[in-house]
């Protein structure tokens, strides 16, 4: 099972240290009621060997050692890899296998950093991050310490995977729990929430507990499905969006700044819009489900297949006064 002992000692001297008051408590808690292939997804990640790696997280996420692995040991690391499928957020490239996820992460990624201040010592949040793509790209940007928060057992073993494969690096960890079981730290110089609003039922008290985790003058980098329109523009589907059942609110990028500056935050402004293509997010042989071409009326691509605008993305930066 996975071991949070380190994450513990790792913070008891830092600014994140009010975080032991609860958390060792809730992921005692957590551990009673996990997912039911828990224990065999953990188990896959205690197989996967240690290596030796030299490490690039600047331009990539890759681990590679001076001469390749053999071809019994690449069929290994595969099997073990596959056996953690779905891999949607990446791509990850380890000792020469490449994970082709189904979704490009980089492509994000690129849009979002140039906006960024510099990561380079600062001690990040990521909220909602998947299997952990985007935060070994803040590692890699010279970031200090990046924590995310993401309640699916899957995710957080396939970031246990990866770390391992990246000679266990301890300078990203991800505690599998939701943004709003967590207690208000006030500590946190970036908080990232990336694809998570639009999942959230009530969306202004997401842009609160996120507010409430950032330290003063702190940046929120905020990226979430938005519509065309107005200030008071949201779409709120009937039922399903683009196929997920989970969507509840998609503002304007006008609706959306509103709804920032109302729970206190300043210097809010849109840094980038992008409609998603299927180049970002497709099929690849690391997952059996659907994708984006799925969900999309095959008549007309500016739909979804319920009839809504199709996925169009935003990015917004905002500061914590
Ligand atoms: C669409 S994915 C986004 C992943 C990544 N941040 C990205 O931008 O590619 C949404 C993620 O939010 C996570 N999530 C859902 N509810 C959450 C909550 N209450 N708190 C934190 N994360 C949540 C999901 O498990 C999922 O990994």
């Amino acid at each position: 099972m996975i071991d949070f002992r380190p994450f513990y000692q790792q913070i008891a001297t830092t600014s994140l240290s009010a975080w032991l008051e609860t958390l060792p408590l809730q992921l005692k808690q957590w551990e009673k009621q996990t997912h039911g292939d828990y224990a065999k997804w953990a188990k896959i990640v205690s197989f996967l060997p240690n290596y030796p790696a030299e490490i690039d997280l600047r331009e990539k996420v890759e681990a590679k050692l001076d001469s390749p692995l053999s071809e019994g040991e690449t069929q290994r690391l595969v099997y073990h890899l596959k056996q953690l499928m779905p891999w949607r957020k990446g791509p990850y490239h380890l000792y020469g296998v490449h994970i082709d996820c189904e979704w490009r992460s980089d492509f994000k990624w690129d849009r979002v950093l140039p906006h960024l201040s510099p990561l380079k010592d600062r001690t990040i949040l990521d909220v909602g991050c998947g299997s952990g793509y985007h935060m070994w790209r803040m590692v890699g940007e010279g970031a200090k310490m990046v924590v995310g928060i993401d309640p699916t057992e899957l995710f957080l073993c396939q970031f246990e995977a990866v770390r391992k494969l990246l000679n266990n690096d301890r300078r990203a960890n991800l505690i599998p729990l939701g943004i709003e079981q967590m207690q208000p730290l006030h500590a946190f110089d970036t908080v990232f929430s990336m694809g998570v609003l639009y999942h959230r039922k009530s969306p202004l008290d997401h842009l609160s507990q996120l507010k409430n985790q950032l330290v003063k003058g702190g940046e929120l980098v905020l990226e979430t499905l938005v519509i065309d329109g107005g200030v008071n523009d949201v779409l709120v589907p009937a039922d399903r969006y683009a196929k997920m059942k989970n969507v509840y609110f998609i503002p304007s990028v006008a609706a959306l700044i509103n709804w920032l500056e109302k729970v206190g935050f300043k210097n809010v402004r849109c840094v980038d819009e992008a409609i998603t293509t299927l180049e970002e997010q497709r099929k690849t042989d690391w997952l059996e489900n659907e994708s984006l071409i799925d969900f999309l009326d095959p008549n007309d691509h500016s739909k979804t297949i319920e009839g809504y605008p199709a996925p169009k993305r935003a990015v917004i930066i905002a500061n914590n006064p």
